[in-house]
Formats: structure tokens, C-alpha cells, sequence
């Protein structure tokens, strides 16, 4: 690996990828970021790491649903291995709107395949990054196995379905070098406020309400994002080409319970007049929202010796001080169009 192509490497977790590949591996070839910047797109993400490393990290503002350009960038930078990250990626964005995750997330990572077909010779791999949503939603009980059907609910985990759907064709029918993560939900530094943890992080320390949907009882598995990245590093360096490895963090919790802890935790450590808790205010439900996630990740734990690092509570506690600490961050995020979007999103779903 020489030439590695980040696509949305501005956003959440593709910029700490990359932080992770410059700080924590042995990588010494260069990355090229690809990103749109999109609302979800911030290159103060990577700032420090752009001057510290000038000659081995590269920016490119492209679009992946721009083959023509797409192709350009790819060429000029002889890439040889693929980290494919650029989507749309927020559930309640994909039901107010789907076209722009078909486009995204089917359209663009067909652009990039069809690169990787036309540069087989030279391509030591595409990963390919996606979720545990497209498994659907489970009952009480089990876990999704990488073996489990496949059965997406929202616009946004259908878009993501069929996407791994092409990347494994790709491998099948051209033999393309593909490996595949499928990963529950991530927090920490660096995560766009329209997600649960940081959105309900900024309203509690704001005094402002806390929206919770439905009765708060869905479930999801949480992990901290620096643990997805030592994932996706471990499978890109260590993983069977055409396997797909389920990540997940052995941390299933109720919504409710994790604005609980989040209120706790600043209640603590910046104690307020009114306990957080307070500010709670159930709203109504998301439509088709899926009742629980849970991962089976044997596979990558057995096969790879991958396990997440990071407990709840340490990485919960963590993250709540990033977002306390690094104010002129969000106040950039808050000048810009988030504010709308919480209007356009409250103003429909709230009772
Ligand atoms: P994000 O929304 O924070 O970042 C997405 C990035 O992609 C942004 O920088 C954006 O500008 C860029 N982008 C969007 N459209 C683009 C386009 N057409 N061309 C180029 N760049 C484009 O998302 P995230 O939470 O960091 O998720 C990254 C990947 O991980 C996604 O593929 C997502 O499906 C997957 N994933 C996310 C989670 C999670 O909990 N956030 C869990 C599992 C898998
Ligand atoms: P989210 O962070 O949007 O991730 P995903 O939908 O991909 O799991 O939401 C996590 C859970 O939190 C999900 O069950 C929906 C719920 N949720 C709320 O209750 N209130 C909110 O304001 C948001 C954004 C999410």
C-alpha cells in the first residue's frame, strides 16, 4: 500500500482514520482524502494533521458521483488501495430525503469500483466501510452474524445494502481485492451534533431539550470510533479478500439510558442549577425506526484478534469533555447550517 485513496475523510470517522493511520500505524505511504464537504465534511477535522504532514497527506475536494473527476484524482495519484468512507450517513436525513444517499452511497461507490476494475493490476484493496443496519432491526434477543440476512429498513441502510451488494459482486464476478466492515453505531470526538450523543451533549450543556423518540426503549450497540478505526486497519491489513467482518462494541443500551448517562456525566462535571435529566422531552417516534442492534463480532475477534479497547463509561466520559473542550469547533458547526436542520428536523417530528 502506497497511495491510499480516504474517501470522506473530512467527516466523523474518516478523519479519525486517518489521525489513527498517521499516529498509531506503521502506514508510511500517503493518503489522499477525498471529500465533497458536505454539511457533514469540516476540514478543521484534520487541520493539525495537514501541517504536520505535508508531504504524505493530501486533500482533494472531488466528488465521488463525479466519474470524470473521480478518475482524474485517482490517476494523478496512482492509487493502489481504497478506504472507502464518503456517504450520507444520517437516518433521519435519508427519510426527508433519499435521493442524495442513492446518488452517494449506490452511484458513487460504483464510480469507485469501476476505477478499481480498471486498475485491477495494481490494486492491493478496497475496503469498504458500512453498518449494522443493513441487517435490519431485531427482536428481544440474537445478535447479527455476518451470515444474517440482509433486510434494511430506512432509505439510508437500503442505500448502504446495496452498496456492499456491488462491492462483493465486484469481487465475485472481476475479482477485485474487496474486504467488507459492517459496524454498529460509533461516538467520539469529531461526530457532526445531528447524531444522539453529540446533539443531546450540546442541548444538555445548552439547557435545551432533550428530544428523545418513541419511549426511548430502541436499542443500539455503541463503540468508540477510535476502536472502528483499529478495526478497519486490522481487517485492511490482516483480512481474507472477499470476507466481510461484522465490529461492534458488546455495548447495548436503551436511548434513554444513554441520555441518562450523558446528563450524569455533565451534572458532574459541570454541574448546572437544574439537573440535566430534566430537560428530557419525548417526541415523536421516527418512522420504521428499528427496535434494537446487537453484533456478533467473533469472527473479526477470532480470525483477527481485534477487540474494542474502550468501555462505555471510559469512552462516554471522554468523549463528553472533547465536546466541552473544544468549543470553537462546534461554534463553527452552529454558524453554519445546523441550525435550520434542527428546525426542519423537530419542526417535523416533534408532537
Ligand atoms: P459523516 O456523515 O460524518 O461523513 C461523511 C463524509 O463523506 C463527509 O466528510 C462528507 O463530506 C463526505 N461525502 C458525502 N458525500 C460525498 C460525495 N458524494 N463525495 C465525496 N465525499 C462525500 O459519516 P460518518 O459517520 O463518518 O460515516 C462514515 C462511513 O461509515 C459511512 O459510510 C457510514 O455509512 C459508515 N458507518 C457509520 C457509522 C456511524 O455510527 N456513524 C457506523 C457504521 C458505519
Ligand atoms: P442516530 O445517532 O441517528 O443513529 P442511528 O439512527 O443510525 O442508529 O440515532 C441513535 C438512536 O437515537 C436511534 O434509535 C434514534 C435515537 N435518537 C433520538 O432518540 N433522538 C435524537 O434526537 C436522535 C438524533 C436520535
Amino acid at each position: 500500500m502506497n497511495n491510499m485513496l480516504v474517501t470522506g475523510g473530512s467527516g466523523f470517522i474518516g478523519s479519525n482514520f486517518i489521525r489513527f493511520i498517521f499516529e498509531k500505524t506503521d502506514f508510511a505511504g500517503k493518503i489522499i482524502n477525498l471529500d465533497s464537504l458536505t454539511y457533514a465534511g469540516n476540514p478543521d477535522n484534520l487541520r493539525d494533521i495537514a501541517a504536520s504532514h505535508p508531504d504524505r497527506y493530501v486533500f482533494e475536494h472531488g466528488d465521488i458521483c463525479n466519474a470524470e473527476q473521480l478518475e482524474e484524482i485517482y490517476e494523478k495519484h496512482q492509487i493502489d488501495t481504497i478506504c472507502h468512507f464518503a456517504a450520507e450517513s444520517h437516518v433521519d436525513r435519508s427519510i426527508l430525503g433519499p435521493g442524495a444517499f442513492v446518488q452517494t452511497n449506490v452511484i458513487g461507490t460504483f464510480n469507485l469500483l469501476e476505477l478499481a476494475r480498471a486498475t485491477k493490476d495494481r490494486l492491493v484493496l478496497f475496503h469498504h466501510v458500512s453498518t449494522d443496519e443493513v441487517f435490519g432491526s431485531l427482536g428481544d434477543d440474537g445478535l447479527f452474524r455476518e451470515d444474517t440476512a440482509y433486510s434494511p429498513i430506512s432509505p439510508y441502510s437500503a442505500s448502504k445494502a446495496a452498496s456492499d451488494h456491488f462491492v462483493r459482486a465486484y469481487h465475485e464476478t472481476y475479482g477485485i481485492p474487496i474486504t467488507i466492515s459492517n459496524c454498529s453505531n460509533n461516538y467520539g470526538p469529531y461526530q457532526f451534533p445531528e447524531k444522539l450523543i453529540p446533539l443531546m451533549i450540546l442541548n444538555a450543556e445548552a439547557g435545551k431539550q432533550l428530544p428523545v423518540y418513541g419511549d426511548g426503549s430502541n436499542i443500539r450497540d455503541w463503540l468508540y470510533v477510535e476502536d472502528h478505526c483499529d478495526a478497519i486497519w486490522t481487517i485492511m491489513t490482516k483480512g481474507k479478500h472477499g470476507r466481510t467482518y461484522n465490529v461492534g462494541g458488546d455495548n447495548e443500551l436503551p436511548n434513554l439510558e444513554v441520555v441518562h448517562q450523558i446528563c450524569d456525566i455533565l451534572d458532574r462535571i459541570r454541574p448546572a442549577d437544574k439537573k440535566r435529566r430534566d430537560l428530557i422531552t419525548f417526541v415523536k417516534d421516527r418512522p420504521g425506526h428499528d427496535w434494537r442492534y446487537a453484533i456478533d463480532f467473533s469472527r473479526i475477534k477470532d480470525e483477527l484478534g481485534w477487540e474494542p479497547k474502550e468501555t462505555f463509561q471510559t469512552g462516554f466520559e471522554k468523549t463528553v469533555r472533547w465536546y466541552l473542550d473544544n468549543t470553537e469547533w462546534i461554534e463553527r458547526i452552529r454558524s453554519g447550517t445546523y441550525n435550520e436542520w434542527l428546525k426542519q428536523q423537530y419542526g417535523e417530528f416533534s408532537k
